[in-house]
C-alpha cells in the first residue's frame, strides 16, 4: 500500500485529498492516511456535543489529538461542524429549569461556542463547516425544522458565519449539505447561499458532501450542479465522498463480500467523478472521502444497522482497489 503512488501527490495540481478520521482510525489506518492523504476532517470529534458537553465545560482532548496527527503528517485540517441540528447537546437549548432558552441566550451560547473553538484552533484549522444541513429535503419546505430555527429564527445561519469570521478572520467558512445535486434541494441551497452572500455574510464556500452510490447521482446532475454552484463565485469542497454499493432504497442484507462486478462498477464511478472534479478544479479546491478504507465506514450502520459496505478506493486490508488504479489514471490523463 505504501509503495504505490500517493493519491494526494497524484492530484497535487488540482485539489487536496482528504479523509474523515476519528480517534481510532488515526491508529488503525495511520500508514494509509499519512501516505495518501494531505487533509483530514474529524468524523465526530469536533461536533458540538463532543467539544462542549456542558455549559462552560469543553473537552478538547480528542480533537487536539487529531490536530497533532495532522501536524505530524503535514496535513491540513477541515473543521466539522459548528452549527447542526444533530449531535448538539441538549443543554444548549434549555434553561436550568428545563424550559426552552430565549433567542438572546441561545445566540450567546452559539457565539461563545464558536469563539472558543475557532480561537483555540486558529491557524491550525484552515476551513470550517460553519453551518451543516439546514436546507430541507422536503420540496415544500425551505429550511429543516430545528431548535436553532425555532428559537433564533432564520438568521441563526448568518449569525453563525459572522461569529466564526470575527473569531478567526483567516478561516474559510463553508455551508455544508447532502443531496446537494437533487435539483429542488440544489436550488434551495443555491438561493440560500446567494442571499447570504448578497447580504454581506462572510461565507467562502459550499461543502458538497457527496454521499453517492453506483447509480446516483447521474453525471448530468453533477455537472449541472457544479455549474450552478460555481456561478456563485465561491470555493467548492467535496467534503464527505463515499460510493455505496447499495442504491438509496436497497435494504438487502445478503451481500457478505463485495463482488468483482460491483467493485468494477464502483471504479468506473470514481473515474467519472474525478474526471469531472478535475474539470472543475478551478473551483473545487479539496476532495475529502468520509473515511479512507473499507475496514471502517459509517455506512456499516446506515441505513441498515450492521450491514457491511465497501465505499472507498482502499480495501479492508488497506490495499488499493480497482477504484484506486482508476483514480491514478484520471490524475495522469
Ligand atoms: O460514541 C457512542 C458510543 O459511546 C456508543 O456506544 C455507540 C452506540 O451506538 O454510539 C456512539 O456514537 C455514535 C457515533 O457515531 C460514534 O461512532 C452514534 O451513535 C452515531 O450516531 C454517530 O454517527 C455519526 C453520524 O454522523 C451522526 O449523525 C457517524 O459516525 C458520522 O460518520 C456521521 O457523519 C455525518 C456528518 O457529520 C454530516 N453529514 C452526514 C454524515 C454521515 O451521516
Amino acid at each position: 500500500m505504501t509503495d504505490c503512488k500517493k493519491l494526494h501527490e497524484a492530484f497535487g495540481d488540482y485539489f487536496s485529498i482528504g479523509a474523515a478520521v476519528n480517534s481510532k482510525t488515526i491508529h488503525t489506518q495511520c500508514d494509509l492516511l499519512s501516505h495518501h492523504f494531505n487533509s483530514i476532517t474529524a468524523e465526530n470529534e469536533m461536533k458540538f456535543e463532543r467539544l462542549h458537553p456542558r455549559e462552560h465545560h469543553y473537552t478538547f482532548e480528542h480533537a487536539d489529538r487529531l490536530i497533532s496527527f495532522a501536524k505530524e503528517h503535514e496535513m491540513e485540517v477541515r473543521g466539522h461542524t459548528l452549527v447542526w441540528h444533530n449531535q448538539t447537546s441538549k443543554w444548549v437549548f434549555e434553561r436550568e429549569d428545563g424550559n426552552v432558552v430565549d433567542r438572546q441566550t441561545l445566540l450567546k451560547r452559539m457565539q461563545s461556542h464558536i469563539e472558543t473553538v475557532l480561537k483555540r484552533y486558529k491557524g491550525q484549522i484552515y476551513a470550517w463547516d460553519v453551518v451543516n444541513e439546514v436546507v430541507s429535503d422536503k420540496d415544500e419546505e425551505m429550511l429543516r425544522p430545528s431548535k436553532w430555527l425555532d428559537i433564533v429564527g432564520e438568521d441563526f445561519i448568518s449569525k453563525a458565519f459572522e461569529y466564526a469570521h470575527s473569531a478567526d478572520p483567516n478561516a474559510l467558512l463553508f455551508y455544508n449539505d447532502y443531496n446537494e445535486f437533487v435539483p429542488k434541494k440544489r436550488e434551495k441551497i443555491y438561493s440560500m447561499v446567494k442571499s447570504l452572500k448578497e447580504n454581506g455574510t462572510p461565507i467562502h464556500g459550499i461543502g458538497l458532501q457527496a454521499h453517492w452510490n453506483l447509480e446516483y447521482p447521474t453525471l448530468d446532475l453533477i455537472r449541472q450542479g457544479l455549474e450552478r454552484y460555481a456561478s456563485l463565485g465561491l470555493q467548492l469542497h467535496i467534503t464527505e465522498l463515499d460510493v455505496s454499493v447499495f442504491d438509496h432504497d436497497d435494504r438487502r442484507t445478503d451481500l457478505v463480500e463485495p463482488t468483482e462486478a460491483l467493485m468494477e462498477m464502483q471504479a468506473n464511478r470514481y473515474e467519472m467523478f474525478f474526471n469531472i472534479f478535475k474539470e472543475y478544479s478551478d473551483v473545487i479546491t479539496s476532495v475529502t472521502f468520509w473515511g479512507a478504507a473499507d475496514d471502517y465506514t459509517w455506512l456499516n450502520d446506515f441505513p441498515v444497522r450492521g450491514r457491511r459496505n465497501w465505499p472507498f478506493p482502499f480495501d479492508s486490508n488497506h490495499q488499493p482497489k480497482k477504484s484506486y488504479w482508476k483514480l491514478l489514471d484520471v490524475a495522469r490523463s
